[in-house]
């Protein structure tokens, strides 16, 4: 293996999102407990971190991105006894902890907001971004927030408006303020003390704010995107670079900020030894369906193949020189894979395959979500009071005054919602699939075939396919160090690239249509089938050339198989 990757290069980071994973309590929600418990399961799918989604004190307006303590944990969660067992426990197993920094808000429940909101003079009234109202009393611009209405909030006691890029319970904390930022790294070296692996570092593209100048209304209600208004503002690399500073340099860990909307030309700048973070995540392939920018749901378009493998092809590009790519196609924030980016009525172990073969055979580091081993799916509940996320019920009021109807307006819903990827996790055929003894807090699918238990035990379940292909990246160098080429990209129906290290290579050809389709043999020309998709019994069928329904694989060169050989049994 190439020894010159870093460890967080060469390992699956498996994101939890910690209330829906396991709950040892009978609460329905899930706790750090329940994560100490699945470590093992965890590394049976090459994981080398885990990313925990917010498990700080939190009113949980936001599912925990609304932080009321950047140095606890919250009681639904444990203790911080049992976070430091789940670090240690991790450790024992080669797995670092990944926190989630929430630097750009905190919750309105935080002390410092407490006390900033009282009047103007004490020592925290400039920790947050206030301002007057307007002659006439309105809001100081004319920004909508994330989930939906004015990103301004009147505040009595003060009487002035705060911002909130989120909801009004999550108010911006100011960076312009250099006791902000200090407190904010101290949290940050407080976990660091602990001995976490890295961050996730939330929303961190609007840290800065530009001037409050109105904008140029994009709807009926008058109001402007408020990203496009403050997202990656002039001078938001001297804070990230500070931030750096205090808390990244010197420790053997890695970071990835959540950056939406930084162009290809400025990655240098972010990522890499010039730039702050070890990866960004982007979005470009994620919102194919808002070619304009906005995520409205109810304005989703089509989109082809061809544009999913051009916004990969273009961040394969922009990080073959700068930094590494977190490849991703779930998120707590997004549905899953196989229902966003394959056909309606897709054979769901067969889609769920498709997307993992993607997702481990691209240069970069592949981060799975809580159940897109499983091949978890979107759920279609009947109306908007069975949602809990604040963004669904944000997005379905607008679609609402825009004029669409109630059925449009759910099944957009039904489409994005983030309570999607957030229903607890499905283990084993037992009540709430195993997932709690007592009421999920969410419900839980029916179908008890889509588990962890049942996929354990079937070798062409989505989750043993998983596993292999762990395998496969761990023995094989092109896997995780090769160069990439993308192949056949006008093609509308395969994804095809090659990843090369030296003489070894390989060529992973994956079908996105729910026909036969071909491809010109060449491509995998005295090259060795290294894995497919389909059942074993059906193995025997596959021709070079020739992709059935949804059918992906993954040749490999000789010299590719020589070394797998070697490396193989080290697995
Ligand atoms: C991005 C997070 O991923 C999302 O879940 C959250 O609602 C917002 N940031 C606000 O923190």
């Amino acid at each position: 293996m190439n020894r010159t990757l870093k460890w967080w290069q060469s390992c699956q980071v498996y994101q939890v999102y910690p209330k829906s994973f396991l709950d040892t309590t009978g609460s329905g929600t899930g706790d750090l407990n329940g994560i100490t418990a699945k470590l093992d399961y965890l590394k049976t799918l090459g994981t080398g971190a885990v990313w925990l989604t917010p498990v700080y004190p939190s009113p949980m307006v936001d599912n925990g991105y609304d932080i009321a303590d950047y140095e606890g944990i919250d009681p639904s969660y444990g203790t911080m006894a049992d976070m430091e067992r789940l670090i240690a426990e991790a450790k024992k197993r080669d797995i670092r902890i990944v926190m989630d920094l929430v630097f750009n808000h905190s919750s309105d429940q935080h002390p410092w907001f407490l006390q900033s909101k009282k009047d103007r003079t004490n020592p925290k009234a400039d920790w947050y971004i206030w301002r007057d109202a307007k002659p006439d009393g309105s809001a100081p611009t004319n920004w909508r927030s994330i989930f939906g209405g004015s990103a301004w909030t009147w505040c009595e006691e003060r009487q002035q408006y705060y911002l909130h890029t989120f909801a009004p319970q999550q108010p911006d904390l100011n960076w312009a303020n250099p006791e902000v930022r200090q407190a904010l790294y101290h949290a940050a070296n407080f976990w660091l003390d602990k001995g976490v692996g890295g961050f996730r570092i939330d929303a961190i593209v609007y840290i800065k704010k530009p001037a409050f100048v109105d904008g140029q209304p994009d709807s009926t209600d008058g109001l402007v995107d408020i990203h496009a208004m403050t997202a990656n503002t002039t001078g938001i690399l001297d804070y990230l670079h500070e931030f750096k500073k205090n808390v990244f340099d010197g420790h053997d860990i890695f970071t990835v900020g959540e950056a939406n909307g930084v162009p290809p030309e400025d990655l240098d700048k972010w990522v890499g030894e010039k730039g702050v973070f070890s990866m960004l995540f982007e979005f470009s392939h994620m919102d194919l369906q808002f070619p304009g920018g906005a995520e409205v749901w109810c304005h989703a378009k089509p989109w082809p193949l061809t544009a999913l493998k051009k916004a990969l092809s273009a961040s394969q590009a922009a990080t073959a020189e700068n930094g590494w790519y977190p490849i991703f196609f779930e998120n707590h924030d997004q549905p899953r894979c196989i229902n966003h980016f394959m056909p309606e009525g897709a054979d769901r172990t067969l889609a769920a395959k498709a997307m993992a073969t993607v997702l481990l055979t691209l240069r970069g580091t592949p981060f799975i979500f809580e159940g897109q081993e499983i091949g978890m799916a979107n759920v279609k509940w009947g109306s908007i009071e069975c949602y809990n996320d604040i963004s669904s019920h944000g997005q379905y009021k607008r679609a609402l005054a825009e004029g669409h109807t109630e059925a449009m307006a759910l099944d957009a819903v039904h489409k994005f919602s983030r309570d999607n990827a957030r229903t607890p996790m499905q283990w084993s055929r037992s009540t709430h699939a195993g997932f709690t003894k007592g009421l999920p807090w969410l419900p839980v699918e029916h179908d008890r075939n889509w588990t962890v238990e049942v996929e354990a035990e079937d070798e062409n379940s989505v989750l043993s396919y998983y596993r292999r292909l762990a395998k496969l990246r761990k023995g094989i160098e092109a896997l995780t160090a090769g160069d990439y080429v993308e192949l056949l990209p006008s093609d509308e129906s395969i994804y095809a690239f090659r990843r090369t290290v030296g003489a070894e290579a390989t060529v992973t050809i994956v079908n996105f249509t729910g026909e036969e389709v071909s491809y010109d043999d060449n491509l995998v020309k005295g090259m060795k089938l290294l894995t497919d998709s389909y059942p074993a019994a059906a193995q025997e069928d596959e021709e070079p050339g020739k992709l059935r329904p949804y059918e992906a694989v993954v040749y490999m060169t000789q010299e590719a198989e020589k070394t797998f050989s070697k490396e193989a049994e080290c697995v």
